[in-house]
């Protein structure tokens, strides 16, 4: 009766990006494969991962700080080096692998976003400190996908990148770029659908880079993967993220107009709107040319819905290029804007250029947000009176409260008595706030 109190406990954290998710979550898959349970309390596990983020500077020290919390809430236990574990996974482990054990000697293993199958084994063994050999291919074959019967699931169907943006980590934190095959994504989802998954996300570093793989006999894109997906009668959506201006192929930008399941939403990335800070930033694109393909879009299904991330202060950035990428904010209105002040990374080459003093960071953050807050508060007014499509994943924090998304994603709550979780429902918006919608399902 009381098996489970011996079962070993295992908490996991995920920082970062979504695709950081999904490996939290296949992460979990093995172990629990492997006789552990999750706990979301840190004193009773005996297995404590860190699944990280490298991007920027705050995510790095947000993980050092966790640790010596950790430390502290373990050690007054009293059971930390009896047989409390500390795994560090992910980007950080992979960026700077054996220097965590400098900083941090309480880790007992660091594994890299592509070798962390190995990790049971490590553990079991102790045969090793460190992994982070890039094993992608194995990596996945040795996954472990099990539903968790959500509504909307993750997968992963790219990695890494080749591109090498003078500021960013992830091709040295991911590798270079792999696709995983088409029949195991098509596996994966029917693994999903069968538990009652309705949407699909696709991710990747740049999951329009998707190419399938050899034993695809032909080359594949994403718009190949997407229609097949879509062929699946149980998914009535599908969205990928996050997709970069030079792999926007022709037959990806068709596929919004041809395919009813893909979502009229896309995640898109400029930057900056200058193209002198692209160029320093090694983009590789133009502003012309990121508004040529929006302009595609928008030709080929008029209402889809277009977000970006933005870098402010990049080393050389001035006041001229700052106003550029204002412009084009004024010019495209993006339902929604993920902004960053320039952080930069060790061993990249933007962080050896002059940099921008903190102030001015700052004040071109704020001025960026403020402005990208009222487009999307004013795109989401737009819908109040309007009939929403909702597909709803969970419920909110409120009784009968549940929560879906639209077809353009933004959040969407409503009260109802009966449970909606996993339909597909038309609402009435009432009610708009800067991040999301509100209203009533027509009975
Ligand atoms: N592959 C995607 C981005 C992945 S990283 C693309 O090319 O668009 C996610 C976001 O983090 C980036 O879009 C960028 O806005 C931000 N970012 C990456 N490196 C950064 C750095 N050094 N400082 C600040 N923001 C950064
Ligand atoms: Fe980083 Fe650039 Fe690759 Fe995006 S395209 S992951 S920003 S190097
Ligand atoms: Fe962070 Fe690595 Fe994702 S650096 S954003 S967790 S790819």
């Amino acid at each position: 009766m009381n098996k489970k109190s011996n079962q070993k406990k295992i908490y996991l954290k995920s920082y970062g990006c979504q695709m950081n998710v999904y490996d939290t979550n296949q992460l979990l898959n093995l172990f629990e494969s492997d006789g552990y349970q999750k706990t979301s309390n840190i004193e009773n596990a005996d297995l404590v991962i860190l699944n990280t983020c490298h991007i920027r500077d705050k995510a790095v020290e947000k993980v050092y700080s966790d640790i010596g919390r950790i430390k502290k809430i373990v050690a007054s236990k009293n059971n930390f080096n009896k047989k409390t574990k500390l795994v560090v996974s992910g980007c950080v482990a992979q960026a700077e692998g054996e220097e965590i054990k400098k900083r941090a000697p309480i880790v007992d293993f660091v594994v890299g976003p592509q070798s962390y199958h190995k990790l049971p084994k490590m553990i079991k063994e102790k045969d090793k400190f460190l992994n982070d050999a890039f094993l992608q291919n194995e990596k996945f074959k040795n996954l472990l996908f099990k539903s968790s019967n959500k509504v909307s699931e993750f997968i992963t169907v790219q990695e890494g990148c080749d591109k090498f943006c003078s500021f960013c980590v992830v091709p040295y934190t991911r590798g270079s770029e792999f696709s995983r095959s088409v029949k195991e994504i098509l596996e994966e989802t029917k693994i999903y659908t069968k538990n009652g998954t309705s949407e699909i996300i696709l991710l990747g570093q740049n999951v329009n880079a998707y190419h399938g793989s050899s034993i695809d006999n032909k080359e594949k894109d994403l718009a190949y993967l997407i229609n097949k997906i879509s062929e699946i009668d149980q998914i009535k959506r599908i969205r990928y993220m996050t997709s970069h201006p030079n792999d926007m192929s022709d037959s990806l930008i068709n596929c919004h107009a041809t395919n009813e399941k893909l979502m009229p939403f896309i995640h898109l990335p400029i930057q900056s709107g200058s193209n002198e800070v692209l160029k320093a930033m090694n983009r590789k694109h133009t502003v012309e040319k990121y508004i040529e393909i929006i302009n595609n879009l928008r030709f080929l299904r008029k209402d889809i819905a277009i977000s970006s991330d933005f870098i402010v202060g990049f080393p050389s950035e001035k006041d001229k290029d700052f106003d550029e990428t204002m412009q084009l904010i004024e010019k495209i209105k993006f339902v929604i804007a993920y902004s960053f002040m320039y952080s930069p990374r060790p061993g990249t080459p933007a962080s050896n250029y002059k940099q921008i003093d903190i102030s001015i960071k700052k004040a071109r953050l704020n001025a960026l947000q403020s402005l990208t807050k009222s487009q999307q508060s004013s795109y989401n007014n737009s819908f109040v009176n309007k009939v929403a499509e909702v597909l709803f994943e969970k419920k909110g924090r409120y009784k009968n409260q549940y929560i879906g998304r639209s077809i353009y994603n933004q959040s969407v709550f409503v009260e109802n008595e009966k449970n909606l979780i996993g339909q597909c429902r038309d609402v009435l918006i009432t009610r708009s706030t800067n991040f999301a919608l509100e209203g009533n399902v027509f009975s």
